[in-house]
């Protein structure tokens, strides 16, 4: 069977550029995109009629676990597994902005940017790692060592802002927090799904500041050759993913393949 990979977060940004580029360049892979309003994204869904029988797209919203067991089980009947899971899906903050200090702190706010980007990852895993570890690690590197090879692979698109070793700014509480904590789901899934038969590949990576939305508020303190076009981006992302084996896993990497300390 061809490879099965699924884009959590795929309607805009780099979700909806990693499904452009594995169906451009990992034929005949079957591409999984999940959004939470399938209706709405009109980039998705002319990329999707573009590429009829490849491509299908699932109703996700990560913050709902519903959503999210429900996709697992239309992915088990459809495919029965996966070999690569990025999930991509984060807000900055319910404003739009990071906060700027403590003052700009509120629980609701936090608790909804921890429950899409954290929370939603983790619960990802535990619902797909089944399909993923019937997978046939058609992603990343195949080591020749039986005891080395994985069946599937989870990325976390974290930030380096979520680094705790390289903060030396301050602010953006809640984005902050989610990704030190996903970066920290990242690390125990490595341990735990590092084990045993069918071993899962699970990393964090962080794509550079990137010409989306969710930094489209700071752009201007960004000089244009430090802020990636997301076609850049993914390239330098899919060229780490094409090299990931079990010796890497449970680590954040920048896009130019660099360690991110924790
Ligand atoms: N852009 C950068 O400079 C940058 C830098 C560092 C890290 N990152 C990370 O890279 C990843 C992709 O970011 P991006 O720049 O592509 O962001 P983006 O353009 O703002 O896209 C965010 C995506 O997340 C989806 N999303 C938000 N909440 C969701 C939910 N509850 N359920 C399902 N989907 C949800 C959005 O869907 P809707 O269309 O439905 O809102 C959208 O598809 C994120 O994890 C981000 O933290 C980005």
């Amino acid at each position: 069977m061809a490879a099965v990979a699924l884009v959590q977060g795929a309607s805009r940004g780099l979700g909806l550029e990693f499904c452009r580029y594995l169906l451009l360049n990992k034929s005949p892979a079957a591409i999984i995109a999940t959004c939470r309003n399938p209706d709405a994204a009109q980039h998705l869904s002319a990329l999707s009629a573009q590429h009829a029988g490849r491509m299908t797209v699932l109703k996700l919203d990560v913050s709902r676990e519903d959503d999210i067991k429900r996709a697992a089980e239309s992915v088990k009947s459809a495919f029965g597994k996966v070999d690569l899971i990025i999930n991509s899906s984060a807000m900055l903050h319910p404003s739009g902005k990071g906060e700027t200090s403590l003052r700009d702190v509120s629980a609701q706010g936090t608790i909804s940017t921890l429950a899409t980007n954290t929370v939603g990852p983790l619960v990802m895993a535990k619902y797909f790692v089944p399909l993923l570890q019937n997978g046939t690690g058609a992603f990343g590197q195949q080591p020749l060592k039986k005891e080395k090879q994985h069946s599937g692979i989870i990325v976390n698109m974290t930030a380096r802002v979520g680094s705790i070793g390289d903060n030396a700014l301050g602010g953006w509480y809640s984005y902050r927090m989610s990704k030190a904590a996903l970066n920290m789901a990242t690390r125990n899934l490595s341990i735990e799904l590092g084990r045993g038969r069918s071993k899962i590949v699970c990393v964090s990576l962080h794509p550079g500041t990137v010409n989306t939305d969710l930094s489209r508020p700071y752009h201007r303190n960004v000089t244009k050759d430090k802020l990636f076009s997301t076609e850049y981006s993914v390239q330098c992302l899919m060229n780490i993913i094409d090299t990931l084996n079990i010796d890497k896993s449970g680590k954040a990497y920048a896009w130019d393949s660099s360690e991110i300390p924790w």
